[in-house]
């Protein structure tokens, strides 16, 4: 555990909501999975968001079907882990830290998977000068993260799991069907107590790149973290997200925003569909994903922008280049939907002049 440092850039989630873990904790009197901090009920409410009976408000950190959130706490309490997938910017990384701060109060057990992720990051390494001093011992193992959620009856998390070469995944299979970790150098093992389990999340993009044996996939359930179903869904997890970051980056609360929010939203959800709000014209779709989180540093940067150099207000102006730069990824066959979407839908758009001229500003 690290000392509590409050100007870290980003704090963990288990210190940046402390007290609502803590109200939540004081409150919860329905029965808890052995180590759990909370009650699968506490834990999902901590996600979602409430109002505790003392008048206390738990802020929502997942917008969206209740149910997920619901299904995804239930398996943790199981003996299958749980698989996080879904298409980029669908929030998997940030469902996973807040369920293992929930859970554990400790959301730092973390294995990055990688193509070049080694063995060594899912069960154990050496120390070398221990090893070469004084021999294979308990003291020059350096176990990893996953070993030492299984030793202390935490979450551990596997960020990208589908991106860790095959013959490493599967040494995930012992810890998660036998829950033990052997270690032959030492004749020993390393067993997991209640309380272990695993969270992995997987882009659905990246499906293909290092397919999950079914041997593998057997031991997880699978989450899909959906898109934001409408407009107004989408627009209340950017603005809350923006606020949260505007915070925390010491940015001034501009006017504007609301209106900026969602007409970058709108930009997103119609080049994603292909299709504009009112169902009438087609468009034609960008090769980048446009995902929620694209959308929310978007507005972010323009905040910075209009904060810093701007007349203190959130213009179009702010956020056009951030639109851009999201939609025009591939410069050949993006440039073209950009523009048709500029002067086809844009510009004949009731209150989207500004929109309209700082998008030409930009293209040039
Ligand atoms: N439904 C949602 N509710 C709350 N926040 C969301 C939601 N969707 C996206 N976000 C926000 O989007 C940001 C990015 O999410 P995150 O990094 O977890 O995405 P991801 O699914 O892990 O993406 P990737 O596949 O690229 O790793 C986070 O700041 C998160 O708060
Ligand atoms: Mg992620």
């Amino acid at each position: 555990m690290t000392d509590l440092v409050t100007d870290v850039l980003r704090q963990h989630a288990e210190d940046a909501f402390a007290a609502e873990l803590a109200a939540l904790a004081a409150r919860d009197d329905r029965p808890r999975p052995e180590r759990w901090r909370l009650s699968p009920w506490a834990v999902a409410t901590y996600l979602l968001g409430g109002e505790l009976d003392d008048g206390t408000v738990i802020t929502p950190k997942y917008i969206g079907p209740r149910r997920v959130v619901e299904v995804a706490v239930t398996t943790l309490a199981t003996d299958r882990a749980l698989l996080l997938l879904g298409v980029p910017g669908t929030a998997k990384t940030w469902v996973s830290e807040h369920l293992a701060a929930a859970i554990s109060g400790d959301s730092t057990l973390l294995v990055q998977g990688t193509a070049g992720t080694p063995e060594e990051a899912v069960r154990y390494g050496w120390n070398y000068a221990r090893l070469l001093t004084d021999g294979p011992s308990r003291e020059a193992l350096v176990p990893s993260p996953l070993m030492r959620a299984m030793a202390d009856g935490r979450i551990a998390r596997v960020e990208e799991l589908t991106r860790i070469p095959a013959d490493v995944q599967d040494s995930l299979i012992t810890i998660l069907s036998e829950k033990t970790l052997p270690i032959p150098e030492l004749g020993t093992e390393t067993q997991a107590v209640r309380g272990f389990n695993v969270i992995a999340t997987a882009n659905d993009r990246d499906r293909g790149v290092n397919e999950l044996s079914s041997a593998l996939r057997r031991r997880f359930n699978t989450v899909v973290l959906p898109l934001p179903g409408s407009l107004e869904e989408e627009v209340d997890i950017v603005t809350r997200r923006v606020e949260q970051l505007g915070r925390s980056l010491q940015l001034p609360e501009l006017p504007g925003g609301a209106q900026e929010i969602r007409r970058v939203v709108t930009v997103f959800r119609e080049l994603r569909a292909g299709l504009t709000a009112d169902g009438r014209t087609k468009v034609k779709t960008p090769s980048g994903t446009l995902s929620t989180a694209e959308a929310i540093s978007v507005v972010t940067n323009g905040m910075a922008l209009a904060a810093h150099f701007g007349d203190g207000v959130l213009r179009a102006g702010d956020v056009a280049a951030g639109v851009i730069g999201a939609v025009v990824r591939d410069p050949a066959a993006d440039q073209q939907v950009w523009r048709e979407y500029v002067e086809g839908v844009v510009r004949e758009r009731d209150g989207w002049q500004d929109f309209y001229r700082a998008a030409r500003e930009n293209a040039r």
